[in-house]
């Protein structure tokens, strides 16, 4: 297969995204952990910019020694001075220069004729081509130039002696099928094309960044220009990701490789975003946290079944540990079952395994998601309830606020099978309710400790309350997980004083302090 070249921009397009400024180290890091992406040149800076991107530009140039440094340079000599001088100790440097070729830059821009500007951009290759042959001449804007006038300019640097040259859709302007007929009409049209590699730069304006690189590639370019994570100047550039990975899921449309070492992607992905500080969005295609995570029954039983019903990419692939079953109040009994085995619960009965399923959806549906240690809660909480044959809580209703003491009426059955009710009053909604299960339970206690604590974060996760009472002289525990803290607060409570109910010998619990 032939050779798709990976040139990465995130350290210079991908910097221009506003708020995302890179200290030195960060870029070094960066530029190291692409190396081991196993892309073909690093992008690492505008050197004329400022003396930081300079500086930064020759650090990676001198400690980055595996993969090609370029450097950007508008058409001046000043500017190219300053690449070469960024990038000379590199293993492989490169000078990328950019000038406008579209009629809106010449006139908006420059102020100057088709004619000027190709002579500029001639001279400019000339002059870069003294430090070295490894140029590169990009056409900003070449989405929307005139097609005979882009044809005449790419011959004309090409035999200048660019190396590459690069077709940017600068403004994200063209729709794929525009895009790769530009491409394919260079590829016929220009008579030295072959002299030189066509690289393709889109930006993501129309959101068709991506799409119009690979329909660059699919008409002869041989290199794309790309960002981790899609970064880039307004809506950014076309994702590295989402580019190696289509040209890898669908070899056999493209019948082009990459170097890129793809298992790599994931940890390059998150680099990035924790530098830079930009989130990737849930949703972003393959390195999203959900882009390899499944919700609903459907799927996820056919996952469960067969992976590729439902997953193109192996995530292992793009250095992602395993899809993700995500429980919601959609997932079906099969994810349920195939998730409590993964956390170590296999021998449940039928009946236990519905009861279970049943405590399970009442959370889901309380929650968006629930997670693996809600399942260790209700777990733990439905196993107390089944060893426990006494006092089981029926129903709880509680009023409290600013307004006056707290009320709670509360309907517990006994072991004999009846439902009693009882009102109470308290502190506080919890104590309320207390005060109601005293009057039914009628089991003479004091209450050593309370404690609660949120079994996941958000506001809608699962309360664990944790209790001991003295009953008798003896200590008891009791603990028990909701989502409403009364209900918990209450079951706990009940796990303790069935405890005393039964006279279970204590467990080895000692008062507080
Ligand atoms: O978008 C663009 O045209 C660029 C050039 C420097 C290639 O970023
Ligand atoms: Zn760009």
């Amino acid at each position: 297969m032939e050779k798709v070249y990976v040139f990465d921009t995130t350290l210079r397009d991908g910097e221009q995204v506003p708020g995302a400024k890179l200290a030195a180290a960060e870029k070094l890091e960066i530029a190291r952990q692409l190396e081991a992406l196993g892309v073909d040149v690093i992008e690492a800076g505008f050197p004329a910019s400022s003396p930081g991107d300079f500086e930064a530009v020759r650090n990676i140039a001198r400690n980055v020694r595996g993969v090609s440094i370029a450097g950007l340079a508008r058409a001046v000599p000043s500017d190219i001075d300053a690449v070469w001088e960024a990038v000379k100790e590199a293993a492989n440097p490169q000078i990328h220069i950019v000038l406008g070729v579209s009629d809106v830059h010449l006139r908006g821009k420059f102020h100057k004729s088709r004619e000027e500007i190709l002579r500029m951009g001639v001279e400019a290759v000339r002059y870069a081509r003294a430090y070295t042959s490894n140029v590169e001449y990009s056409t900003e804007d070449a989405g929307r130039a005139d097609l005979d006038y882009l044809c005449r300019f790419v011959e004309a640097v090409i035999a200048a002696g660019a190396k590459v040259v690069n077709i940017p859709d600068t403004t994200g302007y063209c729709y794929p099928k525009e895009f790769g007929h530009i491409i394919r009409t260079l590829m016929e049209r220009v008579p030295n094309i072959h002299q030189a590699i066509i690289s393709v730069h889109c930006h993501n304006d129309l959101g068709m960044a991506v799409a119009n690189t690979l329909a660059g590639v699919r008409n002869g370019a041989r290199r794309v220009e790309v960002c981790v994570n899609g970064l880039g100047e307004r809506a950014g550039n076309a994702a590295l990701e989402e580019v190696v990975m289509a040209l890898k899921t669908r070899a056999d449309y493209f019948g082009v490789e990459t170097g890129v070492r793809t298992e790599e992607i994931f940890r390059t992905s998150r680099l990035v975003s924790t530098l830079t500080g930009i989130v990737v969005q849930p949703n972003k295609a393959i390195v999203g946290a959900n882009a390899f995570a499944h919700s609903s029954g459907i799927h996820q039983d056919g996952v469960l079944k067969e992976r590729s019903t439902y997953e193109i990419i192996d995530p292992g692939l793009v250095g992602v540990a395993e899809s993700k079953l995500v429980l919601t109040a959609r997932s079906g009994r099969h994810a349920l079952r195939a998730k409590l085995e993964k956390l170590g619960y296999k021998d449940f009965s039928e009946g236990h395994f519905q009861q279970l399923y049943q405590r399970f959806l009442e959370v889901a549906d309380r929650k968006k998601e629930v997670y693996d240690e809600d399942l260790e809660a209700i777990i733990s909480d439905e196993l107390r309830r089944d060893e426990a044959c006494g006092y089981v809580l029926e129903e709880a209703a509680v009023t409290c606020g600013t307004k006056g003491a707290a009320t709670a009426e509360v309907a517990v059955r006994g072991p004999e099978g009846t439902v009693r009710r009882a009102k109470g009053g308290g502190s506080g909604p919890v104590d309320a309710a207390y005060v109601a299960v005293d009057q039914i339970v009628g089991i003479p206690c004091k209450l050593l400790e309370f404690s609660l604590q949120s079994v996941t974060e958000g506001i809608d996760a699962l309360a664990q309350v944790h209790v001991r009472i003295e009953a008798g002289g003896k200590l008891y525990a009791g603990r028990a997980a909701h989502s409403d803290i009364v209900v918990s607060g209450v079951n706990a409570y009940l796990d303790a004083l069935n405890k005393a109910a039964s006279k279970e010998v204590p467990a080895a619990v000692k008062p507080a302090g």
